[in-house]
Formats: structure tokens, sequence, C-alpha cells
């Protein structure tokens, strides 16, 4: 019997990397996933490489209208939903002095608003007892130089877990935050240089980064009913890099 057996997810911004390790691990574990991305071609090939119980909704998670199209077809094609994992965000570095509008401006578009507005046009059809999950960054625990617009645009997850469940505790659905650390993705390899990824894995205890899949199963825990005394947490998965 899998952990997600009959139920249906949501999940943004998943068509590579960590979210489509999830994406991938849901779906073995009984669940029909809905997954989106703005790439069309993308989107298509990790439709393609999940194989079945999957369907792919292009859209770009902070355009309200896209958010629409999104929970329309999962009402049309299911009825309801039982877990939301808006994953989809963005960062790039810029140091205090360097930061322009269109930084702090893209930065707070998607990680901000648009996880809000993801989490919140779902709520019609979430079922009770449903799980959220966002996305965070451990950049919002850690003091990583450069990263100040990025881990503000992600600390507000935390805040929000927890007036969310507090909200919501009638109809028993759960809001908890989870934070990667590095983790070896396409994204991240076109972000930094060798010397900049060394200098990053130098921070990680272990001294090598996560794999998407280390991520997908903490992932399935806040998603299933494994964690279901877990509610307003933040879930770090960063190797220990902000522990220490
Ligand atoms: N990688 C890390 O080390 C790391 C560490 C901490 C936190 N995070 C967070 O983890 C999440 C996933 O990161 P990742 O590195 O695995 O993935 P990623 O490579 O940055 O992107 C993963 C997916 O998100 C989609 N995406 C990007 N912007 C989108 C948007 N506006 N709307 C819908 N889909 C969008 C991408 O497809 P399209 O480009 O086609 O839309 C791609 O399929 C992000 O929230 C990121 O901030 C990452």
């Amino acid at each position: 019997m899998g952990k997600l057996d009959g139920k249906v997810a949501v999940i943004t911004g998943g068509t590579t990397g960590m979210a489509l390790a999830g994406a991938k691990l849901f779906v073995d574990e009984g669940a029909h996933v809905f997954l989106t991305g703005r790439r069309q071609d993308a989107l298509d090939e990790a439709v393609k490489q999940i194989g079945r119980n999957v369907t792919g909704v292009q859209g770009d998670a902070g355009d309200l209208d896209d958010l629409d199209r999104l929970y329309d077809t999962v009402k049309r094609e299911k009825g309801s939903l039982d877990v939301l994992w808006a994953s989809a965000g963005v960062g790039a570095p810029a140091p205090l002095g360097e930061i322009t509008e269109a930084h702090f401006h893209d930065a707070f578009w998607l990680n901000a608003r648009g996880t809000l507005f993801t989490v919140q046009k779902a709520l019609p059809l979430l079922n009770d007892g449903g799980s959220i999950l966002m996305t965070g960054s451990n950049a919002s625990l850690g003091a990583f130089p450069g990263w100040s617009v990025y881990a503000g645009s992600k600390a507000v997850q935390q805040a929000w877990a927890r007036v969310w469940l507090n909200e919501l505790k009638e109809r028993r659905i759960r809001v908890n935050v989870l934070t990667p650390g590095q983790v070896a993705t396409a994204k991240q390899a076109e972000l930094f240089d060798e010397a900049t990824k060394r200098q990053f894995e130098s921070l990680i205890p272990r001294g090598a980064k996560g794999r998407p899949e280390e991520i997908a199963t903490a992932a399935l825990f806040l998603a299933s009913d494994d964690s279901s005394y877990v509610n307003g947490m933040e879930l770090v998965a960063d190797g220990g890099t902000t522990a220490i």
C-alpha cells in the first residue's frame, strides 16, 4: 500500500529538480499528480518520464490567471485536492548596495506573492485533512552574503505556515515548510561556477550537496499521514549546514 494511495496532489514548478523527483515519488506512492512549469517542452518531458497518473498544466506560478487555469483543470479532472506542494521559486544573488528594483521584484513576485496565491486559490478544492507544503530555503536561516533578498522572500513562509494552520484548523489542513539547503539541480549548475559550488559544499558537514531524491522523501513525509502530528513546522533538509 502506498503512502498517498488515492490522493490528488498539485506540485508547482515540478518539471525539473527536486519537485520532479518528488512528483515521481508521489506517483510511486499512489497519488495522481498535477505538475506545472512554464516551458511546455520541459513539462511534456517530465510527464513522459513519470509515465502514469500525472497531468501537466503549463503555467507560471506567479500568474494568477494561470493559477486559476491550473485549479480549473484539477476541479474538472479530479474534483478535489489532498496535497499542495508550492515549490516554484527563483533566486539570484545581489549584495546590499547592488540590489535593484527588478531583482527585488522577481524574488518577491514569485516566492512570496506567487506562493501565497498558489495556496489561497487551492483552498476551495482542498479536502479536509489535506496537507500544504511550501519550499523555503536555508538561505533564510543562514547569513549567506549576497542572498538577503532571496532569504527574505522565502522567510515569509515560516510566518504564513503558522497563521494559516490556525486559520485552517477546523478543516484539519496542515501547513508546513520544506527548507532545502544546497541541492544538485540543473538550476544550481547554471547559477554557480565551480569555485562557488566548492565554497557552498565546504559549508555542508558531509561535504556534498543534497540530491533531489533526498528532498523528495522529506516532501513525502510532509505530504502523507506519516507527519499527521507535524503542523506549522519547518523541516530543514540541508545536511546540517545551518545547524552548526
Ligand atoms: N536547488 C537548490 O539548491 C535550492 C535550495 C534551496 C531552495 N530551493 C528552492 O527549491 C525550489 C525548486 O528549486 P530547484 O532548484 O529544484 O528547481 P529549478 O531548477 O529552479 O526549477 C524547477 C522547476 O520550476 C519551474 N519554474 C521556475 N519558475 C517557475 C514559475 N514562475 N512558475 C512555474 N514553474 C516555474 C521550472 O520550469 P520552467 O522554467 O519551465 O518554469 C522547473 O521545472 C525553488 O523554490 C527554489 O527556490 C532550491
